[in-house]
C-alpha cells in the first residue's frame, strides 16, 4: 500500500521562532493573526504543536469556533482532549467553569510547560455572556505565567482589538503579535510536487503563481482549486482558477450587504480602498465624501460615525493610527467592480 499523499507544506521556521521567543524572551503570550483560511489552524495543530511536544511541554488546543454557543463547551473539549494522557478525577455534577479550572489543575499539576493555543479567541468579544469565560481564563493564566505558554490566534484584527481593548483584560495587552506570512514560491512548488503524484501530471510554477494570485493567495481557495484541477483533467490551472472564483462567488451576499449600507458609508468604504486605508478624516477626504454627497461641507464627526458603524458590523478594522483595512478582500473587489456601478 502506497502512504497517503501528504499536502501540509510545513512551516518549521515560524514554528521555531514562535517556540524561540517564548523560550529566549520574556514572553508569555503571542497572538498569531491572519483573515480566515489562511492556515492558522494548520499550522498551530501540524507545525507548533508537534514541535512544542518534542520540547517537552504538554500542549491544549482550544477552538472557540467548534461550539460556537458555548466557549466553555470550546474549553472543556480541547482540556479534555490534552489531558487524555492524564487520569482525570470524576468529575460529578460541577458547573462547567469549575470543570475548566480542574481541567487546568491537572494539566498543571503535571509539571511541565503548557503550552495553551486559544484559536478564533475573538469570538469571546462578540457577547457578553462569554465574559465570565475571559475572566476565568485570566485567573488561571496570570497567576501561572510561569508554566503557561498562550498562542492566541484569530481572524478578525477588528475583534482582536476589540478583545484585548477590554480594560479587565490584562492578559491579553501583555501578548505580543507575530504574523503568519502568506506562501510564497515554495509552497507553489510543494503543492505542484504531491499534485504531480497525484495525478501524473505537471503544472508550471509560473501557472499555479497566477492562479494562486486569483484566489488573492489564501491557501484553502487554492487547495480548492487544485481538487477542481484533478476532476477537471488537464493542467490549466490559471483557467480552473477563474472557473473555482465564479463556483464560489459571494456575489448575492455582496449584494445585500452593500445595498443594506448607508450612502455615506458605502462612501467612506470606497474611500479605504482606493486611498490604501489613510487619510479618512482630512479636509481633502471630508471635501471629497461632501461633493459625492451633494453637501457644501462635512464635518469629522460623521465620518467618525460611518467608522465606527463599518467596524462595528466587521468590514473595516482598524490597523494602525488613523489606518483602516478592509476584513474581506474579495468584498473590497467586489465594490471596486461591480458596487459602484
Ligand atoms: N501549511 C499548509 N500546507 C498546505 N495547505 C495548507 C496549509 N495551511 C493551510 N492549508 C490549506 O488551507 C486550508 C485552511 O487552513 P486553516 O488552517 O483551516 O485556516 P485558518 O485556520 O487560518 O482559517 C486547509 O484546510 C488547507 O487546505
Ligand atoms: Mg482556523
Amino acid at each position: 500500500m502506497t502512504a497517503p499523499l501528504n499536502w501540509h507544506f510545513p512551516r518549521a521556521e515560524l514554528a521555531e521562532k514562535v517556540m524561540d521567543r517564548f523560550k529566549i524572551g520574556a514572553t508569555t503570550a503571542l497572538t498569531l493573526f491572519a483573515p480566515r483560511r489562511m492556515g492558522k489552524t494548520e499550522f498551530v495543530n501540524k507545525d507548533l504543536l508537534p514541535l512544542a511536544e518534542e520540547q517537552g511541554y504538554i500542549t491544549a488546543y482550544v477552538n472557540f469556533w467548534d461550539r460556537k454557543q458555548s466557549p466553555a463547551d470550546s474549553l472543556i473539549v480541547g482540556l479534555t482532549k490534552a489531558t487524555a494522557s492524564l487520569t482525570l478525577e470524576d468529575k460529578g455534577e460541577a458547573d462547567k467553569l469549575e470543570v475548566i479550572q480542574q481541567l487546568f489543575d491537572l494539566l498543571l499539576k503535571d509539571g511541565r510547560q503548557l503550552l495553551l493555543a486559544l484559536d478564533e479567541v475573538q469570538h469571546l468579544a462578540t457577547d457578553k455572556k462569554f465574559e465570565p469565560i475571559v475572566y476565568a481564563l485570566r485567573g488561571i493564566i496570570d497567576p501561572n505565567r510561569d508554566q503557561i505558554r498562550v498562542l492566541y490566534t484569530g481572524s478578525s484584527r477588528g475583534g482582536l482589538r476589540k478583545l484585548f481593548a477590554r480594560r479587565n483584560a490584562a492578559l491579553f495587552s501583555s501578548s505580543q503579535q507575530i504574523d503568519l506570512p502568506t506562501f510564497g514560491r515554495g509552497y507553489l512548488e510543494f503543492t505542484a510536487d504531491v499534485f504531480n503524484q497525484a495525478t501524473g501530471r505537471a503544472l508550471n510554477i509560473n501557472e499555479c503563481a497566477k492562479a494562486f494570485r486569483t484566489v488573492k493567495k489564501v491557501p484553502y481557495d487554492f487547495r480548492g482549486v487544485i481538487d477542481m484541477l484533478i476532476t477537471h483533467g488537464g493542467t490549466d490551472i490559471a483557467g480552473v482558477a477563474e472557473l473555482y472564483l465564479a463556483d464560489n462567488s459571494q456575489e448575492d451576499t455582496y449584494r445585500v450587504s452593500w445595498d443594506s449600507l448607508k450612502p455615506m458609508d458605502k462612501l467612506v468604504l470606497q474611500y479605504i480602498i482606493m486611498r490604501g486605508g489613510v487619510g479618512i478624516y482630512t479636509v481633502e477626504a471630508r471635501s471629497h465624501l461632501a461633493e459625492q454627497l451633494g453637501l457644501d461641507v462635512l464635518d469629522t464627526a460623521p465620518v467618525q460615525n460611518a467608522v465606527n458603524r463599518l467596524r462595528r458590523d466587521g468590514h473595516i478594522a482598524s490597523v494602525a493610527q488613523g489606518q483602516y483595512e478592509m476584513e474581506d478582500p474579495y468584498f473590497a473587489d467586489w465594490i471596486v467592480t461591480v458596487g459602484t456601478q
